[in-house]
């Protein structure tokens, strides 16, 4: 396997330079639009647990609303964000044109309208139950499983006309995200396990693979290519990339079941996902180590360079986040905290400050390449600081607030005051989720400029080069 990233472009003529653009920034522009949608809803959503008579009528009740929040950020933003980033490193890391531009094309109209029609159909009122991140009623699903069939298929296509020898690390990271994907997406169609205890064993299978072999892969897939790229060295260590590699494949697809700690699925099964989840620091804990390694000596660049300063929170984000949701994982933590604010701010944590913060650091790096147009600095230094302050916000109040939450309901306090010890931490929840969406305003002004709208004056996102590596 090559261990640095050595594109060739004598393959790629400037027209296939042009459509790979093209195909990039509207993967990001549709991404965006669903980012400010979805979390439009998820602000809106944050205000009703103040006030919960706001905006009842049928349609914005909180029970049609939530489930169009997480499946809309999920399918929506950063499955068609990190889609659209993984095609631009196959097509740059392997020196060749993507295999099919028409594909990237369908694919981009399977995706939205699989959003689309999921959307309307929760907003009418058309759930396929309480079966968390596949609330879309099943043809919808299929829709959704075709586009990641095409992508599958193009990214294959593109990776096997390299004209590297070797198949570069981000590439095994994104086909196979998308591989596994499929698995886990038909796994949870099929008809059969849609009862009884069989349907929650699958539940927690596909909301842990739905983060972890999907969003997770296709993020640090990007993270070994935008890293060194913007460096200009090589990743520290490619066999520790291979190592995490492996090992996240043989770890994740097995700790699903601490979703369901002290339900009546078997206890050697519960027991089973717990020690997967304490396995899993391995490839976390060496894959971050892989990250924080490359950029060692370089930190000082950060201050230059916002689009690593937004990879580095995204790296940190899935550190913490993990290693969080491996001490949440033990029985004596799940007493306390399943059930509680406190899983939606590992949540927030995981999917915000890793997956969201790892899409805008990769588009920053990576999609100024493509277009050879800039974000403003001002614009985009407005938005790493918004994000970031919202978001920790948003998690330390929910990790505080959830905290006491649990403890009121295991020293069986009465409910409502729970409720009551909670409130002060949904305002803070609501304040933080407002800054975290004005932020999101300004990060589409930005990818305005990337794409359609005026250069800005933020520069290349390459800093100057040191040792070795990256084309
Ligand atoms: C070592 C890695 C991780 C472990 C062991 C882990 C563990 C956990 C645990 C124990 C829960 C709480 C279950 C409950 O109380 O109901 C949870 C929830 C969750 N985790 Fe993680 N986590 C990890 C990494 C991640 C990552 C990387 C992401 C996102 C990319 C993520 C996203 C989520 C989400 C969205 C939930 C909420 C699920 C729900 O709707 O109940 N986790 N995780
Ligand atoms: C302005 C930004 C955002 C706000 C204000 C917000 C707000 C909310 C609210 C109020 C909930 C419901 C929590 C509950 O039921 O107790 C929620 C759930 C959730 N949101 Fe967000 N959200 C935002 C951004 C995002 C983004 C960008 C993602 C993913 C990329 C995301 C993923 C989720 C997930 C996975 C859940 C379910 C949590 C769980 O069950 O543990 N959110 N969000």
């Amino acid at each position: 396997m090559q261990a640095t990233v050595t594109a060739q472009h004598s393959a790629v003529s400037a027209e296939d330079d042009r459509a790979l653009a093209a195909v990039f920034s509207a993967y990001t522009v549709s991404a965006t639009c669903w980012l400010l949608f979805a979390t439009a809803v998820g602000l809106l959503l944050a205000f009703k647990f103040g006030a919960p008579d706001f905006w009842a009528a049928k349609y914005l009740t909180f029970g049609r609303l939530r489930p169009i929040h997480t499946n809309d950020t999920f399918y929506g933003w950063a499955s068609i964000g990190l889609v659209g980033l993984a095609y631009y490193v196959a097509a740059r890391s392997s020196g060749t044109k993507l295999y099919s531009i028409k594909l990237a094309w369908i694919g981009l109209a399977l995706f939205n309208l699989a959003a689309v029609a999921g959307t309307i159909a929760l907003e009418l009122g058309y759930n396929w139950g309480d079966l968390e991140y596949r609330e879309w009623p099943w043809p919808i699903r299929l829709v959704f499983l075709a586009a990641l069939l095409v992508t599958g298929w193009n990214l294959i296509g593109t990776v096997a006309r390299r004209t590297t020898e070797d198949i570069y690390l981000s590439n095994w990271y994104t086909v196979c995200g998308v591989l596994w994907t499929c698995v886990i997406a038909i796994v949870a169609t099929l008809p059969w396990y849609q009862h009884g205890l069989g349907q929650v064993a699958i539940s927690g299978f596909y909301m842990h693979n739905a983060v972890g072999m999907w969003f997770t892969p296709l993020a640090l897939g990007v993270f070994y290519y935008a890293i060194p790229k913007i460096l200009s060295r090589p990743i520290y260590s490619y066999a520790l990339g291979v190592f995490a590699f492996w090992t996240n494949l043989l770890f994740y697809p097995l700790l699903g079941g601490h979703h369901f700690l002290f339900s009546p699925l078997p206890w050697w099964l519960q027991t089973t996902a717990i020690v997967f989840s304490v396995a899993m620091l391995v490839p976390v804990w060496g894959g971050s180590a892989n990250y924080l390694l490359t950029m060692r000596g370089r930190y000082r660049d950060m201050t230059h360079s916002y689009p690593l300063m937004f990879i580095f929170v995204a790296v940190i984000g899935y550190l913490f986040g993990s290693t969080q949701g491996t001490v949440e994982a033990f029985r004596s933590m799940q007493a306390i905290w399943h059930l509680t604010n406190f899983t939606v701010g590992h949540s927030h944590l995981t999917m915000y400050g890793f997956v969201t913060f790892a899409v805008w650091g990769g588009i920053y790096a990576l999609l100024p390449l493509a277009t050879h147009k800039s974000p403003g600095r001002l614009g985009i230094a407005l938005h790493f600081w918004m994000a970031l302050v919202g978001s920790f916000i948003y998690v330390i109040a929910l990790s505080i607030g959830g905290t006491i939450q649990g403890l009121d309901w295991l020293h069986q306090r009465p409910f409502i005051q729970s409720v009551t010890d909670m409130a002060p931490y949904w305002v803070w929840r609501g304040a933080g989720g407002l800054l975290m969406f004005l932020s999101h305003i300004v990060f589409a002004w930005n990818v305005w400029r990337m794409t359609s709208g005026q250069t800005g004056n933020a520069g290349s996102p390459i800093l100057a080069r040191t040792e070795g590596a990256a084309a």
